[in-house]
Parts: C-alpha cells; sequence; structure tokens
C-alpha cells in the first residue's frame, strides 16, 4: 500500500551536512518527500514528541541531544513508507546496523543515530500531524 512516513534527519546528521546524501537513499528507495521543514526544536517539543519514551532512563539524554542543534523534519511518501524507511535506517543501535544503512555509514552511537523514522501505522499518522498541518503536505 502507498503510505506516508515520518522522518527526522537528526542533529548529528544534519551537523555532517548529509541531508542531501540521506535524501539521495530516501529517493532512490521510490520515497517521495512531500512536506519537509528545519526546525532547532524547544525541550518541550522534542519531551511531547518523544512523550512514550518518557519513562526510560534514555529520555533526559535522548531529549537533550534532540535540542542539540537543528534538525530536518520530513514526510515520506510511497509503497510500504514505514518498512521501507525503517530498512534504509538500519537497527537503532549503528554497532547494529546492516553495512550500507543510513545508521551504518552516518550515526555515531544510539543516541547520535542520525535519523528517526515512525515504527507503524498509527505512530506514522500522529507523528505527522505533530509536526504538519494538513495544507503543509504536497502529495503528487
Ligand atoms: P528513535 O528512533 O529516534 O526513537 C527513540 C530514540 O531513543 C532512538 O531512536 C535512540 O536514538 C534513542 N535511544 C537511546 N537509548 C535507547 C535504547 N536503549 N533503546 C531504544 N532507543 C534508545
Amino acid at each position: 500500500a502507498i503510505e506516508r512516513t515520518l522522518s527526522i534527519i537528526k542533529p548529528d546528521a544534519v551537523a555532517k551536512n548529509v541531508i542531501g546524501q540521506i535524501y539521495a537513499r530516501f529517493e532512490a528507495a521510490g520515497l517521495k518527500v512531500i512536506a519537509a521543514r528545519m526546525a532547532h526544536l524547544s525541550r518541550a517539543e522534542a519531551e511531547a514528541f518523544y512523550a512514550v519514551h518518557k519513562a526510560r532512563p534514555f529520555f533526559k539524554d535522548l531529549v537533550d541531544f534532540m535540542i542539540s542543534g537543528p534538525v530536518m523534519i520530513q514526510v515520506l511518501e510511497g509503497k510500504n513508507a514505514i518498512l521501507k524507511n525503517r530498512d534504509l535506517m538500519g537497527a537503532t543501535d549503528p554497532k547494529k546496523a546492516d553495512a550500507g544503512t543510513i545508521r551504518a555509514d552516518f550515526a555515531d552511537s544510539i543516541d547520535a543515530n542520525a535519523v528517526h523514522g515512525s515504527d507503524a501505522a498509527e505512530t506514522a499518522k500522529e507523528e505527522i500531524s505533530f509536526f504538519f498541518a494538513g495544507m503543509n503536505v504536497y502529495s503528487r
């Protein structure tokens, strides 16, 4: 099915100047950027976005990292976009990510892991509406 997923290029990858290289991987895999904006998230925004992880021991480090610099946020659309994007990203921990994945090639640690991608259809819907009003999404 044609799906949409929320993707974030995290502060480490933005600082490394590899937004274009990561976009090229999305495009080569048939994922289309249908909405995008750069933002330097506030602590409140990052905490709200990652609220599902609030009770986890890594929550504060995750939020601190996500507000350490600007991020590039996009909606990707395409066939099986959610799983396809997760395959492109590789495992959350870059040490466990398959060769050739975004995290294997660009990530440094489990926090500075280059990209975020929605993990399921329901979270994709929530994450897309968290960052984009419907009128800022440009499909076809
Ligand atoms: P992300 O896909 O953005 O979702 C939550 C983030 O928490 C994850 O990527 C990692 O960067 C970060 N994180 C840090 N430690 C862990 C952990 N032990 N398990 C899962 N995610 C972690």
